[in-house]
């Protein structure tokens, strides 16, 4: 079947950022994204500077692409109808509620987008799981398909993204691997060659795997829970290294170095964060639970827990290393963002130290290069409203946090400096111009491990593992 038409349901980091490299590089194909945020929608269409998401490189890409055959819009019922592929993008949180609270993916969303899908199709449509998904899933989005009553055949893939944000458009031009999970009937396989010839305009077809439907959403989880262990694995011997004398940087090294075991994703951090890897881990256990393999869930519920752990020491080493008292103290966070290099800030680890820090009576500044002042007061708010805090006490508390448009008035008179994310421009700041603005002795913590070590240092650097 040549596809001419697709649609994406969810314009987010992950629905705009690949669609608009699937119109770069299929120009004959028609994408039109649609979400029911109109403000979201309005800002894909707006301008190149200030599109809803920070990606280096995806306005380039979508200059190019948008008007001629990449579309933003929030006629979701039209662009369904038209397409004969359609993605599902949209967010599958953390449940919050009922059954598997705090472990099980909300698949609201998913079920929703399903079944405006079966109500909006008068032709045959292919229908993508992108949003990372309980194994299994694509049984029940067949399900409520099926309610279609117009005679449509619906073939449900999964085609799971392992693009990394900051690097986003990097990672979808030269993709590792691209996974196709479908079923193995003459239609099945029919779905699996349309998506597969698509990705074949840039992927190399050695690139491209096939397999079931359950291989690949399960292979989505699995991979995120082994990148989020590695980070655990090292972040538990940082702990490790405090205390002996070692240092994590050289330990990473000298075992990142062992080719059978690699170098990536051995960074000492203050703790991972982002949309995907609590919450896949999550749903992991959960499913786990599911089947009643408790030492399975477990294990990989391990991973989170030294996540937690790793956020909660960092954040307890600043407050001894200002004497144990930081009431009505200063105390500056550079970087609020999950990582380097863009704007989101899912589950970042500042959200979770700077909490730490208000609770024992700071007063917290913030400077992040992307990330805007009402991001960082949400994120902060979302946290004390699940721990049921009150309109008024959040309130209060945020009074006491103070987001910054420039570095130096949020590190002048500060008692302490914490770098939470790696953006560059920290690496390059004259730290000892900085230090002589901060309260005296000035303490620096580097949650990121980006500060060289050095003896002509007027202040005093902690790092991570060291
Ligand atoms: C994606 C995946 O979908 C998620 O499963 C994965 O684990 C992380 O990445 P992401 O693109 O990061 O999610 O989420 P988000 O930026 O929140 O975008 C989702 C979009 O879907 C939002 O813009 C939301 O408005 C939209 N949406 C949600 C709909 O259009 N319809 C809905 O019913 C629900
Ligand atoms: C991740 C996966 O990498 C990607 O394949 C999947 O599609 C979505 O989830 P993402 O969450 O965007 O991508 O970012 P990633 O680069 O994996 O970083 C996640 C977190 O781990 C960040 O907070 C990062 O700072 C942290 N990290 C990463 C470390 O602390 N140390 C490392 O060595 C690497």
């Amino acid at each position: 079947m040549k596809i001419n038409n697709i649609c994406c349901i969810g314009a987010g980091y992950v629905g705009g950022p690949t669609m608009a490299v699937i119109a770069l590089k299929c120009p004959d194909i028609k994408v039109t994204v649609v979400d029911l945020n109109a403000d979201r929608i309005a800002a894909w269409n707006g301008p190149l500077d200030d599109l809803p998401i920070y990606e280096p490189g995806l306005a380039e890409v979508v200059q190019e692409a948008r008007g001629k055959n990449l579309f933003f819009s929030t006629d979701i019922d039209k662009a369904i109808d038209e397409a004969q592929m359609i993605f599902m993008a949209v967010n599958t949180p953390t449940k919050t509620y009922g059954e598997g609270k705090g472990f099980a993916a909300d698949l609201t969303f998913v079920e929703k987008c399903a079944r405006q899908i079966a109500e909006a199709s008068t032709t045959d449509k292919i229908v993508i799981e992108k949003s990372t998904l309980p194994v299994r899933t694509a049984e029940k989005i067949k399900e409520v398909l099926s309610s279609n009553t117009k005679g449509v055949n619906f073939e449900v893939l999964s085609n799971p993204e392992f693009l990394a944000e900051g690097t986003a458009i990097q990672d979808l031009f030269k993709s590792d691997r691209v996974l196709v999970g479908g079923d193995d009937t003459e239609s099945g396989k029919a779905a699996v060659a349309a998506l597969v010839s698509i990705y074949s305009n840039w992927i190399p077809k050695e690139k491209i795997l096939t397999t079931n439907v359950w291989s690949s959403e399960l292979s989505k989880l699995a991979s995120n829970a082994m990148l989020a262990q590695r980070i655990s694995s090292i972040n538990s011997l940082s702990a490790l290294c405090e205390k002996t004398g070692a240092d994590i940087e050289e330990v990473s090294q000298a075992i990142g170095m062992d080719s059978r075991i690699g170098s990536k994703f051995l960074k000492s951090s203050v703790g991972f964060g982002g949309s995907c890897f609590q919450k896949d881990i999550l749903n992991l256990v959960y499913l786990c639970r599911h089947y009643s393999l408790d030492e399975v869930a477990e294990y990989w519920h391990q991973v989170v827990k030294i996540n937690n752990y790793q956020k909660n020491r960092f954040t307890k080493r600043i407050i001894s290393g200002l004497n144990g008292t930081i009431n009505q103290k200063k105390i500056t966070l550079l970087g609020w963002a999950f990582k380097k290099d863009t704007n989101d800030t899912r589950e970042s680890a500042a959200i979770y130290v700077a909490d730490i820090l208000l609770e024992e009576g700071a007063e917290v500044h913030i400077f992040d290069p992307m990330v805007k002042e009402n991001r960082i007061r949400q994120d902060l708010t979302t946290l004390c409203e699940a721990r049921n805090e009150s309109k008024h006490e959040i309130s209060v508390k945020l009074k006491r946090c103070i987001v910054h448009q420039e570095n130096i008035g949020a590190l002048e008179n500060s008692f302490a400096a914490a770098i939470l994310t790696e953006w560059d421009e920290f690496k390059f700041y004259d730290w000892n111009a900085i230090a002589e603005k901060m309260v005296q002795p000035a303490k620096v913590f580097d949650g990121r491990n980006i500060i060289e070590n050095s003896l002509d240092y007027n202040f005093n650097l902690t790092k991570i593992g060291s």
